[in-house]
């Protein structure tokens, strides 16, 4: 077990790039099973959700190389038994990936019910009623989703509401069913134009991605191609929240400024500058952090996943701002160890609202999920004196190399070992 320790009010100054988009590689990865010959991912971020996902596909009878460090060979014709390892699967969210494309290469899929980041009920039943639509059966057995179809015959889904795993597993389905599937009330983020693109390069006929109706003619074959995932406009935005939190000037690169759009906006509403080039944003400010409203949206709208990093910001502003993220049942956990920092936040179901205080102090906080981790970080670098970050593991979901990266931008911040017998007496 490791924990970060940082020492905060540091301004960032420097420049730092980019790595590839988590939640495009997820899916990228699982839809090579769909590929017929062996294929190439460049750009692949180094993170623990992409090691499980490789982990999986090898446990599966893929063959795997690492060309280099973020340039993968991935050959999935050794699969032969459409089962996902059980302790695999529960581990995170993206597993329920493997439900798609399992059913649409084999017509068949044994996958753990996922566990992931804990922000609420999590359920499937609209990945489960696009894969119906298109002619399957699912059971719960021995605590796996069995998803199983005589064949798989295009169809019209329409999703009751804006769901992105749901909207990506339909797609992975459909890609080689019998006939067009229309996709209505689809997800719009741009890693489901990624994995559209991805298949298509490969032979496959999927229109209007990024769009609320996707259509999807079923192929028979999909060639080995060599494609780029896009650059992780997650990453980027928690690198520009980092840059205003700590008042420095940074060079953010490697990034696309349309999927920044609903960032980049606020962060300008609130005082921030954000001068944008072809393939890179600068980030400074240089005079006082304002409150705002905030409400996350499905994508082009402000994401969720950029809540707590922003809420975080807020913290330091002068005035009373209020945040609204309904997207899932509970992305406030992090509040409480705001809280241990100094912040002044009250938290009432869905909405959370933040008295700026204009200052954090450092303590011993802990991550608790992916994004509410970057949050701590980010609290860390702005907070005056020194603040413990554990439970790390979550932050390396899906951050690459996040500590060297700050480094290299002038934080103080150090990886700490905690040894079993440390943490067996810290947790009392
Ligand atoms: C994806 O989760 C991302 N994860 C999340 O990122 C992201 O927050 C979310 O999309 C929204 O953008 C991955 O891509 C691996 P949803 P997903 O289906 O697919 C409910 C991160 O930090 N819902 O759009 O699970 C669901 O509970 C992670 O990188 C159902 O009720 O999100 C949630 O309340 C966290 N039934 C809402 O819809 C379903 O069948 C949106 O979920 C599916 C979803």
């Amino acid at each position: 077990m490791d924990k970060f320790v940082i020492n905060g009010g540091i301004p960032l100054h420097g420049e730092v790039t980019i790595s590839g988009a988590k939640n495009a590689a997820v899916a990228l990865v699982a839809a090579t099973i769909l590929c017929d010959e062996p294929c190439v991912l460049e750009n692949v971020p180094e993170i623990s959700d992409i090691t499980i996902c490789m982990k999986i596909l090898k446990s599966m009878g893929a063959e795997i190389r690492l060309i280099n460090r973020n340039t993968v060979y991935f050959d999935t014709r050794g699969i032969t038994v459409p089962r996902v390892p059980y302790e695999l699967a529960r581990s995170m969210r993206a597993s329920t990936y493997f439900l798609g494309t399992l059913l649409g290469r084999f017509h068949e899929a044994y996958v753990a019910m996922p566990g992931g980041c804990d922000l609420g009920d999590r359920p499937i039943d609209q990945h489960l009623k696009a894969f119906r639509c298109l002619g399957a059966s699912d059971d719960i057995e021995n605590g796996e989703v069995h998803c199983t179809a005589e064949r798989l015959i295009g169809s019209q889904i329409y999703f009751d509401f804006n769901t992105v795993g749901g909207t990506i597993n339909a797609i992975m389905a459909s890609v080689k069913a019998k006939g067009l599937t229309i996709i209505e009330n689809a997800a719009k983020e741009p890693h489901i134009v990624d994995l559209a693109n991805f298949l298509n390069s490969m032979g496959a006929d999927i229109r209007g991605a990024g769009t609320d109706v996707i259509k999807v003619r079923g192929v028979d074959y999909l060639k080995g191609i060599t494609y780029g995932i896009i650059p992780d406009q997650i990453e980027a935005g928690t690198y520009m929240v980092a840059a205003a939190a700590t008042k420095g000037d940074v060079l953010i690169k490697n990034i696309i400024p349309k999927h920044l759009e609903s960032i980049t906006a606020k962060l300008r509403k609130v005082g921030v500058t954000v001068i944008e080039n072809d393939e890179s944003v600068r980030v400074f400010i240089d005079g006082p952090l304002m409150k705002t409203s905030l409400k996350t949206m499905p994508h082009p709208g402000f994401p969720t996943d950029m809540q707590p990093q922003f809420s975080t910001l807020l913290t330091l502003a002068e005035g009373t701002s209020i945040v609204t993220d309904d997207i899932f049942d509970n992305r406030f956990r992090y509040v409480s160890e705001l809280r241990r920092m100094g912040a002044d936040i009250s938290v009432d179901g869905t909405v959370a609202v933040i008295q700026g205080t204009g200052e954090l102090k450092g303590a011993p906080v802990v991550a608790t999920d992916l994004r509410a981790g970057a949050a701590m970080i980010i609290a860390g670098l702005a907070a005056k004196g020194t603040t413990e970050i554990e439970n790390i593991h979550y932050i390396e979901r899906g951050y690459e190399c996040i500590d060297q990266k700050l480094k290299q931008l002038g934080a103080d911040i150090k990886r700490v070992h905690i040894s079993e017998i440390s943490a067996s007496q810290l947790s009392g």
